[in-house]
């Protein structure tokens, strides 16, 4: 069954999302990257996925989210929207994609929107940024505004370092938060702050707010889903432990296969294809 043209499959929307911003009731928010573990996703009630360029660095193996490119981010995107219907999908806008001015930020924007089927751009801003959230806006696009921690940021930055730690650059981020919701964002992720930073920022501003590393008051919350099985080899101090199970899950299946096969217990009858009854002739 073609799931995205099913009418009984009931997307969450941008209104749920503000809904949950209205009750209190709290988001979780995964990154995906593909039409099977998308899937799995949704069939276990993650309504959210963020396709983050974080693929650069889980997927590509790079060690900054700066190379991937527009075309790349929009395949995975289009995976991930097959994977999961139901599912509000966000789609980063990579590195280079809108940087250089609002008229190349806006064009990237279509054409993720339009490639991929996302339901959200994400984008990181800074306070240059402003003039093309309001034009994405204008122009009926959806937009996630990220920040706090911006990892395309990070020749910049000198490191992946946790940001607004002082009154001043606390200040800085909610007033930035309360501009990019003004000129039409329709959410927030907030990465790598103080809890009180995170907190100030949901406390001044009315869409969702989705922390990573930012405090238990956000909406909701996201982390990169190898982090959060554990197969990533590094993990932000945010991230949940849940245990070696599915990285000894892994390595017992791939390390059973190379045995059955050196060891000459693969392939058995059992996986063989039978030949064709010969016809018979009178
Ligand atoms: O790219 C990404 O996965 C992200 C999250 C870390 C928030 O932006």
């Amino acid at each position: 069954m073609n799931l995205m043209s099913d009418p009984r499959v009931k997307r969450f929307s941008l209104t749920d999302l503000r809904s949950a911003r209205e009750s209190g009731a709290k988001i979780p928010v995964l990154t995906a990257y593909d039409f099977t573990t998308a899937k799995l996703m949704s069939q276990a009630g993650v309504r959210v996925l963020l396709v983050g360029d974080s693929a650069a660095n889980v997927i590509l193996g790079h060690e900054t989210t700066l190379p991937v490119s527009l075309d790349f981010m929009a395949e995975l995107t289009g995976a991930v929207r097959r994977g999961a219907a139901d599912a509000f999908v966000i789609a980063d806008l990579p590195f280079g994609s809108y940087g250089a001015s609002d008229e190349q930020g806006a064009l990237s924007a279509f054409r993720m929107v339009q490639l991929s089927g996302c339901d959200c751009v994400k984008i990181e801003t800074g306070a240059a940024s402003i003039p093309l959230v309001a034009r994405l806006a204008d122009a009926g696009v959806a937009v996630m505004a990220h920040i706090g921690l911006r990892p395309q940021s990070v020749a910049r930055l000198g490191g992946y370092k946790a940001q607004g730690r002082t009154a001043p650059e606390a200040d800085e981020i909610v007033v930035l938060a309360q501009k990019l919701e003004l000129a039409g964002a329709v959410a927030l992720l907030v990465e790598a702050v103080p809890d009180e930073v995170g907190a100030a920022v949901v406390n001044a501003t009315r869409v969702p707010v989705i922390g990573c590393g930012a405090g238990p008051a956000c909406c909701g919350y996201v982390v990169v889903t190898q982090d959060l099985l554990g197969i990533s080899g590094h993990s932000p101090r945010f991230v949940p432990d849940y245990g070696p199970g599915v990285k000894q899950a892994l390595l017992q299946a791939f390390g059973r296969w190379a045995q059955d096969v050196t060891t000459g217990h693969y392939p058995t009858a059992a996986h063989a294809y039978a030949m064709a009854e010969p016809k018979k002739t009178k």
